[in-house]
């Protein structure tokens, strides 16, 4: 199937105007491209929830470091759009940045608490840009439900605090993070990595299966991330921005395994920043 692509506000409002006149289901899946099978999964999980799925694309220059990140950042709509057809996409919003910033564009979306810590206190501003483009994304195309996967655990609870807070008229739905064979969390950035790197990178995920393993089983909690971070320094990543043990629920740091967890982690590997959690369930 052929998908129609758009790239203002106005074209997309007109498509939005159209389906939600005849009472039509809206989801949207926000993505900077780069698409990987763990987006596709958002997407196949959109098209079974809704009538209309809108996929977005759009590189967010403000939630980067550095315009050497920006830079370095995979684009290639043509690919994209390929990987996009077989499913059942009805647009694909992908905006200039001045359509999204026009001249003059002043405001911004602060979302304290869940943004402060873990990746908050390395990106500092990251979260706001993200905040900030996702309420732009929601706003332009009135979506009922909007896909987000749950790599990005803290962006998660960005957006779902910003919806809440906001009150938004729409549903984030949370979406499984999607693995490769040896374990290693589908992100675009993994296509950076050189060849050794990428051999290296599956540990992350391994160290922290295991460290859920220990803590299911009773070893005291600051013993195992000491541990963990110990075996990734081992392993040659360069540095570890954090490893902690969060409450799934709200982020809350956790000292003992009294409730659902997450153990969240960002580390680098030569310059590629790779983010990675697993649940922790009481169940
Ligand atoms: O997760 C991403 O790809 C981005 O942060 C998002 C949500 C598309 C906002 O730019």
């Amino acid at each position: 199937m052929n998908i129609t692509i758009v790239r203002s506000i106005n074209d997309l409002r007109s498509y939005v105007r159209k389906w939600k006149k005849s009472d039509e289901s809206i989801s949207i899946v926000p993505t900077m491209g780069a698409l990987h099978a763990g987006h596709l999964s958002l997407v196949r999980e959109a098209t079974s929830l809704s009538d209309r799925v809108i996929v977005t694309l759009f590189v967010n220059p403000s939630q980067f470091e550095s315009t050497e990140d920006l830079d370095k950042y995979p684009r290639n709509e043509d690919d994209d759009i390929e990987k996009l057809t077989p499913f059942n996409v009805d647009l694909l919003y992908a905006p200039q940045t001045d359509e999204i910033y026009p001249s003059g564009h002043s405001t911004k979306i602060v979302v304290s608490g869940v943004s402060q810590g873990l990746c908050g206190d390395f990106r500092p501003g990251h979260f706001d840009s993200v905040a900030t483009v996702v309420g732009k994304l929601l706003a332009q195309s009135l979506a009922d439900k909007a896909f987000f996967g749950e790599k990005d655990f803290q962006q998660l609870h960005v957006i779902k605090r910003m919806v809440l807070d906001l009150d938004l008229p729409v549903e984030i739905v949370p979406c499984k993070t999607i693995r490769e064979p040896d374990q290693l969390a589908l992100s675009s950035r993994n296509s950076q990595l050189s060849s050794n790197d990428r051999k290296i990178a599956p540990i992350l995920a391994q160290t922290l299966f295991d460290a859920a393993d220990q803590i299911k089983e009773g070893v005291d909690v600051a013993t195992v991330l000491y541990n963990s971070k110990e075996k990734l320094i081992r392993s040659g990543f360069r540095k570890i921005d954090y490893i902690e043990f969060r409450a799934d629920r709200d982020l809350r740091v956790l000292s003992k395994f009294d409730e659902c967890g997450r153990i969240m982690a960002a580390v680098y590997l030569g310059k590629i920043r790779l983010i990675d959690n697993v649940e922790i369930s009481k169940y």
